[in-house]
């Protein structure tokens, strides 16, 4: 008898164009392991609502993401649009019941994003939704029963959160009901900033911050020809030129990996020369993305039919843990 396929399941928010860190943090590895597991992706345009956004954009930019998936190599029947699948928000709710608010409460995420909120808008206000974005996260995985969450370094904390749920929901209604979800990592588990090293590669730190996988084949090579190499103050390897030979290899440039390594060690690397191969790897590791990208938009209506049938298809598991969900927490009677 062949033995059950373990789940995977991950998310990415619907924020713009998908990034390099998101690209090698997370959704190349999304790609291979389709091969060996039953794999399940959302794009969650719920959680995007927790910070300051437009009304107007979010549609069109939960789609784009969801088309940038599936140039990225994701099979359609394997993604979901989580606002298709309410049950996410209903269970969220349940879950935030089993988890107290201290434990909430020590989030780094939520300090880090509501700083940034103070510091970019006097105005704008740190929401209610923002400090239970880790719950929705929670009931994002433990409704699929996810066995691996295949994540970057920076969403380990909830990770964690996500199986103290896990935990303490099992003890409280005493079954062995959900289970305790692991993450998986790729050699890249925290891209850099090329602008600004010390930081990790993200959206949120403005455009010279992110290299953008879809964005314009100059523009990348612009952005790595000024990345920032040495801070002067770092022992040993500085993280800025770290990160260059991080995505020298991530690209598949081996040779040339190893030779600027070597020249490294010996003293004599010239950083226009790595900056170069790097361009270079970073340019042909995009460009097929980019093709299979506008296929994909040559026929968007075909491809948002395929999606809507496949958050169809994955709403029935959601919706059959709903309901055993509700039963365990009393909320409902299979009899009545
Ligand atoms: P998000 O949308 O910020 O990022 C999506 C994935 O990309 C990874 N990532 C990185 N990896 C390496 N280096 C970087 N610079 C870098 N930047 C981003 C992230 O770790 C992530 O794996 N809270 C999540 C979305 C989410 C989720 C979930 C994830 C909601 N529900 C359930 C997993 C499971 C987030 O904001 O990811």
């Amino acid at each position: 008898m062949s033995e059950k396929k373990k789940n995977v399941l991950s998310c990415i928010q619907p924020t713009g164009d998908l990034h390099l860190g998101n690209y090698l943090g997370a959704v190349k590895n999304w790609a291979d392991l389709q091969k060996k597991y039953d794999c399940t992706y959302g794009v969650v345009d719920y959680h995007t609502m927790t910070m300051p956004y437009k009304a107007k954009n979010l549609r069109e930019n939960t789609w784009k993401m969801a088309f940038q998936l599936l140039a990225c190599g994701i099979d359609d029947e394997n993604l979901f649009i989580q606002s298709l699948i309410p049950e996410h928000a209903e269970l969220c709710w349940i879950l935030g019941n089993v988890c107290s608010h201290g434990r909430l409460n020590l989030m780094t995420q939520f300090k880090d994003k509501a700083l940034q909120l103070k510091d970019k808008d006097k105005d704008a206000f740190v929401s209610g939704g923002l400090f239970y974005y880790p719950v929705m996260q929670a009931a994002d995985i433990l409704i699929y029963h996810a066995d691996y969450v295949p994540i970057g370094k920076d969403q380990v904390q909830h990770l964690e959160l996500s199986r103290d749920i896990a935990q303490r929901f099992n003890h409280q209604f005493d079954k062995e009901y959900f289970t305790h979800p692991e993450p998986l990592f790729t050699k890249n588990t925290k891209i850099l900033s090329l602008a600004n090293p010390e930081k990790k590669m993200s959206k949120s730190l403005g455009e010279k911050h992110y290299v953008n996988i879809f964005g314009d084949e100059n523009r990348i090579r612009k952005q790595v020809k000024s990345a920032v190499t040495d801070t002067g103050d770092s022992e040993g390897m500085s993280p800025g030129v770290q990160n260059l030979f991080d995505l020298l290899e991530a690209s598949g440039r081996m040779e040339a990996h190893t030779t600027l390594l070597e020249d490294y060690e010996k003293g004599t690397l010239r950083y226009s020369d790595l900056k170069s191969e790097v361009a270079d790897g970073l340019v042909e590791l995009c460009r097929p993305i980019r093709e299979r990208y506008d296929e994909i938009n040559s026929d968007k209506k075909k491809f948002k039919n395929k999606i809507k049938d496949s958050s169809n298809d994955i709403r029935k598991t959601a919706r059959k843990t709903l309901r055993e969900v509700k039963e365990l927490v009393g909320i409902l009677n299979p009899k009545d």
